[in-house]
C-alpha cells in the first residue's frame, strides 16, 4: 500500500505587495537588494481579520475538489503552522470544523518551515499502516503577524498563504521515501522567542533570524537530506522530474539543485511572487506547478524544506 497525493490546492490572501509597496509603507530597504539577495519580488499579506484556518480552508477545499473527495471522507487532518489561530484547540481542529468534518483525527505540527514535509511524512506512515485512508495535509501561515516591521533583515522575506494536499491509500506509488531530522542545538538561529504568560507576553514575540547561520545550515542540510531521501528509494537525484523546495532564498535553492544535478528548468520557484510562506511554501509551489500544467501525473517530485528548530526533511514521490 502506498500513500499518494490525489489533490492539491492553494490560497493567497489579497493582492501582491511588491518590494516597492513595502518601501512606500516605510520599510527601509531597496528593491534591488531584496531581489539580488533573495529572489523575492512580492508577497501576499493577510487582512487583520483573516486567520490561518481561513487560508487553510480555502486551500483545503481546492485540494478536496481536485481529488474529488468529500470533506466527510477525510479520516486524518494534519495542519503545519507556526501561526495558529489560538493556543488551543489546534488550528487543524478549527479547520476540521470549518470543513464540516466530524470524525477525522486532527492535530497541528510545529516544525516551522519544515512543517509540511514533516506532516506529509507522518501522514504517509498512517496510510501505509492502514490506520487511515484519506488524509488532508495543510500548511498555513500568517507570518506577517509575527514580523518586526522595523527589522528590514527579516520583514521583507516572508509572506502569508496556505497550501494543502489530499493523500490517499493507493496500490500504485505514491510517496517513495521520506526523511526528516531536527537539531535543537540550533534553536536560537531562527526563532520567535516569546510566550504568553498570564496576560503578558514574555520575551520577544517577533521572528529573529541569524541569516548567515541559517543560510550556511540550509545549504548543507538540504543537500544531505535530498541525497539520503533519493538513495533510500534508489533514485538518483538528477533523475527527478521536478524539484519543489521550500521557498526561502533563490541562492539556496539554485546551489542545492546544482549540487544535486537538477537543472534550473526542473525547479519550481514561487518565492518571487509569494516570498517565504514557511509551512505553506511547498504545497503552494505544488499548486502553482500542477495548476499551470508543468507537473504531470507519473512524474517524480523531490520536496524538501528546512526551518526553525532547526528542522529539515525531504519527500520523494511519484505524482
Ligand atoms: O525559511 C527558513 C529558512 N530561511 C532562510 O533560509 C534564510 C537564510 N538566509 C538568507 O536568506 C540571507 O542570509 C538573507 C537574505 C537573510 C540576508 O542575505 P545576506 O546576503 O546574508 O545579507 P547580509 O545579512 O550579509 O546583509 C548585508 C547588508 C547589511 O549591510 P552592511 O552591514 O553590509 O552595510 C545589511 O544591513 O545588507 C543590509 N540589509 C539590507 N539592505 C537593504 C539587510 N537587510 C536589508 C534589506 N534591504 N531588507
Amino acid at each position: 500500500m502506498f500513500a499518494r497525493i490525489t489533490g492539491v490546492g492553494g490560497s493567497l490572501p489579497g493582492n501582491p505587495v511588491t518590494n516597492l509597496d513595502l518601501i512606500r509603507r516605510g520599510v527601509d530597504s531597496d528593491d534591488d537588494w531584496i531581489i539580488t539577495r533573495t529572489g523575492i519580488r512580492a508577497r501576499h499579506l493577510a487582512t487583520p481579520e483573516t486567520l490561518s484556518s481561513d487560508l487553510a480552508l480555502e486551500a483545503s477545499r481546492k485540494a478536496l475538489r481536485s481529488a474529488k473527495v468529500d470533506a466527510d471522507e477525510i479520516d486524518l487532518i494534519i495542519l503545519a503552522t507556526s501561526t495558529p489561530d489560538c493556543i488551543f484547540p489546534g488550528t487543524a481542529c478549527l479547520l476540521q470544523a470549518k470543513l464540516g468534518n466530524k470524525s477525522a483525527m486532527t492535530f497541528d505540527i510545529q516544525a516551522a518551515c519544515s512543517g509540511f514535509v514533516y506532516a506529509l511524512t507522518i501522514a504517509e506512515k498512517f496510510i501505509r499502516t492502514g490506520n487511515c485512508k484519506k488524509a488532508l495535509i495543510a500548511g498555513a501561515e500568517i507570518l506577517s503577524r509575527i514580523l518586526d516591521w522595523n527589522d528590514r533583515s527579516t520583514c521583507v522575506l516572508f509572506g502569508d498563504g496556505a497550501g494543502a494536499v489530499v493523500v490517499e491509500a493507493s496500490e500504485t506509488p505514491g510517496i517513495l521515501s521520506c526523511v526528516a531530522h531536527a537539531d535543537g542545538a540550533y534553536h536560537s538561529i531562527l526563532t520567535v522567542p516569546g510566550m504568553v504568560y498570564g496576560d503578558k507576553i514574555i520575551g520577544h514575540p517577533f521572528l529573529k533570524m541569524d541569516g548567515h547561520a541559517v543560510f550556511r545550515f540550509a545549504v548543507r542540510a538540504l543537500f544531505d537530506i535530498a541525497e539520503k531521501c533519493c538513495a533510500n528509494a534508489g533514485v538518483p537525484p538528477g533523475d527527478v522530474d521536478w524539484f519543489v523546495p521550500h521557498q526561502a532564498n533563490l541562492r539556496i535553492i539554485n546551489s542545492t539543485a546544482k549540487r544535486l544535478g537538477i537543472g534550473p528548468e526542473r525547479i519550481v520557484v514561487t518565492l518571487d511572487a509569494h516570498g517565504n510562506t514557511s509551512a505553506a511554501s511547498i504545497p503552494l509551489a505544488l499548486d502553482v506547478a500542477v495548476g499551470d500544467g508543468r507537473i504531470q501525473r507519473g512524474q517524480k517530485l523531490l520536496l524538501e524544506g528546512v526551518g526553525g528548530g532547526m528542522t529539515w526533511g525531504a519527500v520523494l514521490l511519484e505524482f
